[in-house]
C-alpha cells in the first residue's frame, strides 16, 4: 500500500531526478556541429559598426592609427556621440525584416571606446559621451525579442589602453614589458567576462593579428567563453581558437575548406557611417552575393553603419527592405539549406535541402530557353517556382538505354514566374541526390 509518507518520498525523489537531469543537461558540452547548427542554417546576418567614428564620418579607429587625424582630434568625437534618436527596437525590427537570422554589433572597436557599461575602463559611452547610456543592453534585448541570435564584436587589440603596446602605426608605447602586458591581459579578460553576461550566441573577435595566441591567452579565452556560455560560437579571429572562417569583403571563388564560414561585407565601402560614401551595392547585387555564399555553404554578414544620433541612413534601410522582399519570398530555399552541387551540372548557383532530396536552382539571369541540368541520376518527382508555386514542366532528352550517363534534364521557366532579382526553382528528387561524376564517354574508345 502507498502511504502518505511514501508518496512524499516519491515526489522528492522525482524532483531530485528531474532537477539533476536539467542541471546535468546544462553542463553537458555540445559538440561543435551542435553549437554551429543554427549558424549554418542562418545564411544572413547583419553586422553593425557603431561608434564615435560616425560623428565625423571617418574610418573606424584606423583613421588615427594611420595618421589621417590626430588621436586627440579623433577622441573629440566623443562629444558628438549623442544617440539621441537611438531606437533599438526599430533596429531589431528592420534587421529581422531583412530576413537576417542573426546580428553582430560592435561593443568595442580598436579605438577602445566601449559601448556598454564597462567597469574596467571609463573610456565608454556612458562616462564619456552625451549619450550617457549603455547602448548594447537594450539592443541585445530587442534583437532577442525579434528572434534574432546575437553576436558581440570585440576588438582584442585596444590602441587607447595605456598598457597596450601599440598606439599609432609609427608610435609604440613599449616593446617588451611583461608587467604592462599582464595588466592589459587582466583588463582584456575583465571586459570579455563582462560580455559573457549577455550570454552571446556568438563572439566576433577582431584585431588578433597584432599578437600571438600565447600572448592573447587565446586558449584560456576560449575556455572561459565556453565555460560561461557553453552554447556559444566563436569566429576565427582568435589566432586558431575560433570555430568558423571569416573571409572579408571578397566573395570566395572556390568553396572554402571550412564547412563553417561567413563573408563579412560592407554595403558601400565603409564599415561605419561616412557622409561621403555613396558607393552602395544594389539590392540585386547583394542578393546575388547572398546566393553565391549560400551555394558554397556559407553565410553573408552584411554591414550597416548607423549615424551618431542612432538613426540608420535611408540608403541602408532601403537595402535591408529590398533584401527582405526577396528573402521573405524564398524562405524555404534559404534557411537550413546546405551547399549545392559541384559546378558543371548547372550553369548557376545551387543549394540542397538538409536531407539532400530537394535541389534548389538560383537563376540570376534571364534564361534564353529552358534551364539545363546535366549528370543527374535521380528522377524528378516535381519541379516548382519557390515563393510562387507554379509547377514547371521538365523533360529528359538524350538518355540512351544502354549507357550510364544520365540524359539532359530541361526545365521550362516561363517569363511570368521570373523574379526581378533571382528566381528560385525547387526540384524534388526521388531520393537523396545522386550525381554522375564519371568521365562520361558514351561510346567507348577501345
Ligand atoms: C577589419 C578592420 C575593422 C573592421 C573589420 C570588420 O579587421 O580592422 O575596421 O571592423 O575588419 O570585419
Amino acid at each position: 500500500m502507498v502511504t502518505k509518507t511514501n508518496n512524499k518520498l516519491i515526489i522528492v525523489l522525482l524532483f531530485c531526478f528531474f532537477f539533476n537531469s536539467v542541471h546535468y543537461g546544462q553542463n553537458q558540452e555540445l559538440s561543435k556541429e551542435e553549437r554551429l547548427e543554427w549558424f549554418q542554417d542562418a545564411k544572413l546576418g547583419i553586422f553593425i559598426h557603431w561608434g564615435i567614428y560616425a560623428v565625423n564620418g571617418i574610418d573606424e579607429s584606423w583613421s588615427f592609427y594611420n595618421g589621417y587625424i590626430t588621436y586627440p582630434d579623433y577622441m573629440e568625437q566623443l562629444d558628438g556621440f549623442t544617440a539621441k534618436n537611438y531606437n533599438p527596437k526599430d533596429w531589431a525590427k528592420l534587421i529581422a525584416e531583412s530576413g537576417a537570422r542573426y546580428t553582430v554589433i560592435t561593443t568595442k572597436h580598436h579605438d577602445g571606446v566601449a559601448l556598454w557599461n564597462s567597469k574596467h575602463s571609463d573610456l565608454n559611452v556612458i562616462d564619456k559621451t552625451p549619450a550617457k547610456k549603455d547602448v548594447i543592453t537594450p539592443f541585445v534585448d530587442a534583437a532577442r525579442k525579434e528572434g534574432l541570435k546575437v553576436g558581440l564584436y570585440y576588438s582584442l587589440l585596444d590602441w587607447s589602453h595605456p598598457d597596450y603596446p601599440n598606439f599609432l602605426r609609427n608610435k609604440k608605447r613599449y616593446d617588451q614589458d611583461d608587467k604592462r602586458w599582464n595588466n592589459f591581459t587582466k583588463f582584456n579578460f575583465g571586459q570579455i567576462k563582462e560580455l559573457t553576461k549577455y550570454d552571446p550566441d556568438l563572439y566576433w573577435f577582431d584585431g588578433d593579428w597584432e599578437q600571438s595566441a600565447e600572448k592573447w591567452k587565446a586558449k584560456e579565452m576560449r575556455e572561459l567563453l565556453l565555460k560561461e556560455t557553453p552554447n556559444t560560437i566563436i569566429n576565427s579571429r582568435l589566432q586558431g581558437y575560433g570555430d568558423y572562417a571569416t573571409p572579408e569583403q571578397g566573395v570566395p571563388i572556390t568553396r572554402p575548406d571550412s564547412n563553417y564560414w561567413e563573408l563579412c561585407m560592407t554595403m558601400n565601402d565603409s564599415w561605419g557611417f561616412q557622409h561621403n560614401d555613396k558607393n552602395y551595392k544594389s539590392v540585386n547585387q547583394l542578393i546575388r552575393i547572398l546566393v553565391d555564399c549560400i551555394s558554397m555553404g556559407g553565410n553573408l554578414l552584411l554591414d550597416i553603419g548607423p549615424k551618431a544620433d542612432g538613426t540608420i541612413p535611408q540608403e541602408q534601410i532601403d537595402i535591408l527592405k529590398g533584401i527582405g522582399r526577396w528573402t521573405n519570398k524564398h524562405k524555404s530555399a534559404i534557411y537550413g539549406t546546405r551547399a549545392g552541387i559541384p559546378f558543371g551540372h548547372f550553369n548557376g548557383y545551387t543549394a540542397l535541402s538538409k536531407d539532400k532530396t530537394i535541389l534548389y536552382l538560383y537563376v540570376d539571369n534571364k534564361p534564353n530557353g529552358p534551364l539545363l541540368i546535366k549528370g543527374l541520376k535521380n528522377k524528378v518527382n516535381r519541379a516548382w517556382v519557390v515563393g510562387n508555386g507554379t509547377k514547371l514542366s521538365t523533360k529528359v532528352i538524350s538518355k540512351l538505354y544502354w549507357s550510364d550517363v544520365p540524359g539532359l534534364l530541361y526545365i521550362d521557366l516561363p517569363e511570368v514566374v521570373q523574379d526581378k532579382d533571382v528566381t528560385v526553382i525547387a526540384i524534388q528528387l526521388d531520393g537523396e541526390i545522386d550525381l554522375y561524376r564519371e568521365k562520361g564517354q558514351v561510346i567507348e574508345s577501345n
